[in-house]
């Protein structure tokens, strides 16, 4: 969706700037192009050769270059972009484009432009929150200038709240949101992700090792594509993504009850790890030992939400699918469980522990469909989320 679309990525002077690099390679990757710029600033953080090394593009630097005004002069530059992006925006920066001064190529760009413009605010806690930032980000807001983040979490400086910049997966798809029309726009998708904690009383739980990454990829690049994304997630070791909506549950049947709220969708891309049993009764009081000997745990079965999507007799989304995560006989387990439960697509992987693939970053999938099986090579757990949403796309297009 990013194929030939041309960014203008301003780097401000900050510790996240590093981040940039990895955001220039994001992009590049999509087949968009960057045309990077660079502060004063943002030179004692990342050098104009690695920026322009990865962005494959000359750095501007300097308003006052006279090669650059022969060749592009800064009113060219600034217009020559679908999106204008800067990241990191400094207090500094929105401080300038607030109060509409230009005394240097980023602030003159970002004056001289009537192209849109995306900030992803990096900052100490105490500066975002000052009233002058404050001030700022509500004046370029009403201005229509869109924001990303910034983000909560551990701050280089080691201070802790908002200020983070937004992850560079998280800048793409705020980009993808700002330059609009994606093939899965008007189209509403449900994902569930994560495992599910089901309580023995009230201080233990079963659960599984599932780390929620590859329903999360899928999630994120489904909004990517423009689809309104319903995320329902279990307790992940990995957080959620933006520009979802996300609905937090613990047991298999919360996560049941939430699917069940969000339908009707369009699709239903069924990634959580439920847990195929809960207590046949949770106590309420914690288990204390007792000389009566060990404790016998009685299971209840959990509804299967994928099976009552995917078959559903009113309402069923378009396109049901579901994950199966096996250790042996992979495709032959995987194939008949997408019959049993009646799912269009069955995404099967190979979880037996030598092939790192739960609680890794890639993923070796094989995707079952009406079609036969279709072994996908190895690749990241972002990348198969991409292929997926575009397949998806392709699917709902029809
Ligand atoms: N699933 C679900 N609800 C459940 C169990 C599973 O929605 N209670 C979904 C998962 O999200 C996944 C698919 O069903 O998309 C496969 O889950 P899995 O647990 O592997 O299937 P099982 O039916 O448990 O099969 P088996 O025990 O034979 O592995």
């Amino acid at each position: 969706m990013l194929a030939s679309r041309r960014i203008l990525l301003i780097i401000g002077g900050g510790i996240a700037a590093y981040k940039s690099l990895d955001l220039i390679r994001r992009l590049r990757e999509r087949g968009a192009s960057v045309t990077p710029v660079l502060t004063k600033a943002a030179e004692e953080f990342v050098t104009p050769l690695s920026v322009s090394a990865l962005a494959g593009e000359k750095v501007y630097r300097d308003l006052f270059d006279l090669t650059d005004e022969a060749e592009m002069g800064h009113i060219q530059l600034s217009r020559s972009a679908d999106l204008i992006v800067v990241a990191p925006a400094t207090a500094d920066l929105m401080g300038k484009m607030a109060g509409g001064l230009a005394n240097d190529l980023a602030s003159t760009l970002l004056m001289a432009t009537d192209t849109p413009v995306l900030l992803a605010p990096a900052m100490n806690v105490r500066m975002w929150q000052h009233p002058a930032t404050q001030r700022n980000r509500a004046q370029l807001a009403a201005d229509g200038v869109r924001f990303v983040g910034p983000n909560e979490g551990d701050m280089a400086c080691g201070e802790y709240g908002p200020g983070r910049m937004s992850e560079p997966l998280e800048i793409v798809t705020a980009i993808e949101a700002a330059l609009g029309g994606g093939p899965l726009s008007g189209k509403r998708v449900l994902v569930t992700s994560g495992p599910t904690h089901e309580p023995i009383d009230p201080v233990r739980y079963i659960a599984n090792r599932s780390s929620g990454a590859q329903g999360t990829a899928v999630a994120q690049a489904l909004a990517a594509l423009g689809a309104e994304v319903v995320f329902i997630t279990g307790p992940a070791e990995v957080p959620p993504p933006q520009g979802v909506k996300v609905v937090a549950v613990q047991s298999a049947q919360q996560m049941a009850d939430a699917v069940q709220a969000a339908l009707p969708v369009d699709a239903g891309v069924f990634a959580a790890a439920v847990a195929d049993w809960r207590m046949a009764a949770a106590s309420d009081k914690k288990l204390k030992k007792s000389r009566d000997g060990l404790p016998v745990l009685e299971f209840a079965e959990n509804p299967d939400i994928l099976k009552s999507v995917a078959q559903m007799a009113d309402g069923r989304p378009r396109l049901v699918v579901g994950f199966a995560a096996e250790t042996d006989d992979v495709v032959e387990h995987a194939a008949a469980k997408r019959l049993r439960k009646g799912c269009d697509w069955i995404v099967a992987n190979d979880v037996s522990p030598a092939t790192g693939i739960m609680g890794g970053s890639e993923n070796a999938v094989t995707l079952i469909s009406d079609n036969g099986a279709e072994e996908w090579p190895r690749m990241s757990k972002d990348e198969v989320a991409r292929r997926l949403a575009d397949r998806i796309a392709q699917a709902l297009s029809v």
